[in-house]
């Protein structure tokens, strides 16, 4: 299958990124003091369309912000893209929210799609090949997060900007994002690119306590997966009614904390390795930074970005900047 699908494609990287081992992952994460689980791991297909369901809660106003965002802004946000430009979309997914940008740019030299997931990277592009023919659409498989050969990223053609939506910084613990925005940049610097990004924004506690947990229970489900893959995968013997999740607004650390919590004194068998819980105790597993538009200015100084031009919506709950190299 993947054959016919690559045809459509000007070209295909495969970085061979490393994937780390889920069980080793929660065996390690479960032994620590204060025990978490890695949010990388909530996207298996379950969980990747338990996440899609997210994106269409009424709660969860950061998709449609941000596609209203852009789609209000094109005139101007292709101006700030130009008529020679190459997107370079880092975590691509489905590759949905760039064709807003696709379709407002009168010409674009390409796009390249960096994706983990293999199989979902090359099936995506090749529909998006199909859909703007003409278009030279390139795939890189690889780990965003991990120091990149960018070279190796394909922008071949036109002046690199790089799309990053979703607020996917904000998954990123701040030196963390500040290192993959300083990477960002030095790979842009080179060729006087930008970069497009979607950050989402400090706001009341209510509206983001209710964004990470929805009345229909989406939220939870998408937390709770995470135990689901370890006893179907690694063969744990989570009892799944004794976990519940937890997600809150830390103002401290600004941030939105997700976790599960045992609701009774328990142990449970991973690998034949047995791990214990005080009733109450927590599994942490995300946060979801949240920033001011001050504080964002400050990392991207510091990460050798200088902000050209910042969109917002009339209840600043969501933001998306263009950003030049300094
Ligand atoms: C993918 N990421 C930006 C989402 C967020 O808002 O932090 C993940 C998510 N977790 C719970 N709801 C959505």
């Amino acid at each position: 299958m993947n054959s016919q699908l690559l045809d459509k494609l000007e070209a295909f990287y495969d970085l061979e990124p490393e994937i780390e081992d889920f069980g080793d992952a929660v065996l390690r994460g479960l032994s620590a003091e204060n025990k978490t689980l890695p949010c990388k791991f909530f996207y298996d297909l379950r969980g990747s369309r338990l996440f899609d369901e997210i994106c269409e809660l009424d709660e969860y106003y950061v998709t449609r912000t941000e596609i209203g965002l852009l789609t209000d802004n094109t005139d101007d946000i292709s101006k700030c893209l130009g008529t020679d430009c190459h997107l370079v979309e880092f975590g691509s997914g489905s590759s949905t929210k760039v064709r807003i940008l696709l379709d407002a740019m009168q010409q674009s030299a390409g796009y390249t799609a960096i994706d983990i997931s293999r199989d979902h990277l090359i099936a995506s592009c090749a529909i998006l090949a199909d859909a703007y023919p003409g278009l030279p659409v390139s795939a890189v498989c690889a780990d965003y997060s991990q120091a990149l050969d960018f070279p190796a990223l394909g922008a071949s053609s036109g002046r690199p900007v790089a799309f990053f939506p979703g607020s996917s910084l904000g998954n990123f613990d701040e030196n963390d994002a500040v290192a993959f925005l300083a990477r960002v940049s030095a790979f842009l610097s080179k060729s006087d690119g930008g970069l497009l990004i979607g950050v989402d924004l400090k706001k009341d506690q209510a509206t983001l306590n209710a964004a990470y947990d929805d009345a229909k229970g989406v939220t939870a489900a998408f937390n709770l997966n995470l135990l689901v893959r370890a006893n179907t995968e690694i063969g744990a013997n989570f009892d799944l009614s004794a976990y519940r999740h937890k997600a809150f607004y830390n103002a401290e650390l600004g941030r939105v904390e997700m976790h599960l919590v045992s609701t009774k004194t328990q142990s449970v068998t991973i690998k034949g390795q047995s791990i214990d819980f005080a009733a109450e105790e927590r599994i942490h597993t995300e946060n979801s930074y949240k920033y001011s538009l001050e504080q964002f200015a400050s990392i991207c100084r510091d990460a050798g970005f200088t902000s050209s031009k910042v969109w917002c919506d009339a209840n600043q709950l969501f933001s998306v900047h263009y950003l030049e190299t300094s």
